[in-house]
């Protein structure tokens, strides 16, 4: 058996692969977006708002200008058979299959668990579960053709470090974050063998859109006060260990990756 060569390579290069990023409107899905197209990826931007997937494919045409690089897909991931077609329609746009799948789009909603809307619990259920299992769904049979092949193969589920913590009104949001985070680790098991790497991306406190919908003033305060203690990091740190980690050579995966600011602790 040969050794593979683990240094990290300095540029880390992705030319060849062909990436699909849910939530690709903005925070982490946007930078990550880019990070993978600046490192030659091809990638396909899933979400609901077009301009915000425009803007992104804009961003990272100027970034990349010598290919065209971002297909814009308009997509629901709580509509499993919509997403379905749209990542369909998306492969054919890019004309090959996905070999590197960042199941990021998600909703956090905090509330007391007596207080709370329960429409906003169907939501996270919907989006955070749900909708990552429609993305790998519609996605796992290009992963596990290239992993056959023996090329690379990533499934990069974005958790949070909510699923390790205890926060008051926060509840169902980690309970859905810890579900994804258990998903990863069976996964691993399930897919690894045949040679897809799947990834289980945990993020601390990071500048994105995510609380700007929340409703309930109580949990929006907290989260206010928390982000003052704990100065959110830029979502490119989070788009770096997924573009980074993507570009290890093949036989290695970084299974579990929490990032957070240091004083998050
Ligand atoms: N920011 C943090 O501190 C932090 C920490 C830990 C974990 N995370 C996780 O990181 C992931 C990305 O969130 P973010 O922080 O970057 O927040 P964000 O800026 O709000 O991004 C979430 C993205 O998901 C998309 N989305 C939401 N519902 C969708 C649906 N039904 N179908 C398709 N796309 C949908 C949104 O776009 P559209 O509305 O246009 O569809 C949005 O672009 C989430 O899974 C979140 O839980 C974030």
């Amino acid at each position: 058996m040969t050794t593979p060569d683990t240094r990290t390579p300095t540029a880390p290069t992705l030319h060849g692969r062909v990436a699909l990023v849910t939530g690709a409107g903005s925070g982490i899905g946007a930078a990550t977006a880019l990070s993978l197209a600046e490192a030659g990826a091809r990638v396909a931007l899933v979400g609901r708002r077009r301009d915000r997937l425009v803007a992104v494919a804009d961003r990272i045409a100027q970034a990349v200008p010598d290919a065209p690089t971002a297909a814009v897909v308009m997509g629901d991931v709580t509509d499993a058979a919509g997403l379905t077609q749209s990542i369909h329609a998306a492969r054919t746009e890019i004309g090959a299959p996905f070999d590197l799948v960042c199941a990021n789009a998600g909703s956090m909603l905090a509330a007391p668990i007596a207080a709370a809307d329960t429409a906003e619990w169907d939501t996270m259920i919907s989006t955070n579960i749900a909708g990552v299992l429609a993305t790998i769904r519609a996605t796992v049979d290009d992963l596990t053709e290239a992993g056959r092949a023996g090329r690379a193969a990533d499934l990069v589920l974005t958790s949070s470090i909510g699923a390790h913590l205890v926060l008051p009104g926060y509840a169902v949001y980690t309970a859905t974050k810890a579900a994804v985070t258990h998903l990863g680790t069976n996964l691993r098991a399930e897919l690894g063998p045949g040679g897809v790497r799947v990834r289980v991306v945990e993020p601390g406190m990071t500048e994105s859109e995510l609380g700007d919908h929340m409703t309930d003033p109580q949990a929006r305060e907290w989260l206010a006060r928390f982000a003052i203690e704990n100065p959110p990091i830029p979502a490119s740190a989070i788009a770096e260990s997924i573009r980074w980690s993507a570009a290890l050579p093949v036989g290695i995966n970084v299974a579990s990756m929490i990032v957070l600011p240091t004083g998050q602790g």
